[in-house]
């Protein structure tokens, strides 16, 4: 009998610190980590553009592509994902990838 008013208390108790719990406002701070990008021409460009829908840290973590590849990449977030990015700007992104991120100009 004294174990049923034991578990019966516990349960009040623990019921009690439930609705505290479910009632009280939490906040949590998210850390703002922003990805660099290699200083060069067009840098502003492509962290503008590129950090839309993801983190640039897409861009970083891929090995050096070739510019062709980049182009196919720039190309690919512009047509099936629906990036929204004018011609121009995709060039000079497309030159500023290749040159910090790839082989340069060669193939
Ligand atoms: C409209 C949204 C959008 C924009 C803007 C965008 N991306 Fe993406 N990107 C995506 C999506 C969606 C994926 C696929 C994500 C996944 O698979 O987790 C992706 C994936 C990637 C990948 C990983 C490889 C791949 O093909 O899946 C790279 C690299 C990348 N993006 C580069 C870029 C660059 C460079 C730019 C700027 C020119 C850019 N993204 C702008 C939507 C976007």
């Amino acid at each position: 009998m004294n174990k049923l008013i034991i578990l019966s208390l516990l349960l009040a108790v623990a019921g009690l610190a439930y609705a505290a719990e479910k009632d009280a406002v939490h906040s949590i701070a998210i850390p703002v980590v922003r990805t660099e990008l290699k200083a060069g021409e067009g840098m502003d460009t492509t962290g503008k553009y590129c950090s839309i829908c993801h983190s640039l840290d897409y861009i970083t973590m891929q090995p050096e592509f070739p510019k062709a590849t980049w182009t196919v990449e720039v190309n690919k977030m512009i047509k099936v994902m629906g990036a929204p990015i004018p011609e121009k700007d995709a060039q000079t992104i497309i030159d500023y990838l290749a040159a910090q991120y790839g082989t340069g100009n060669k193939p």
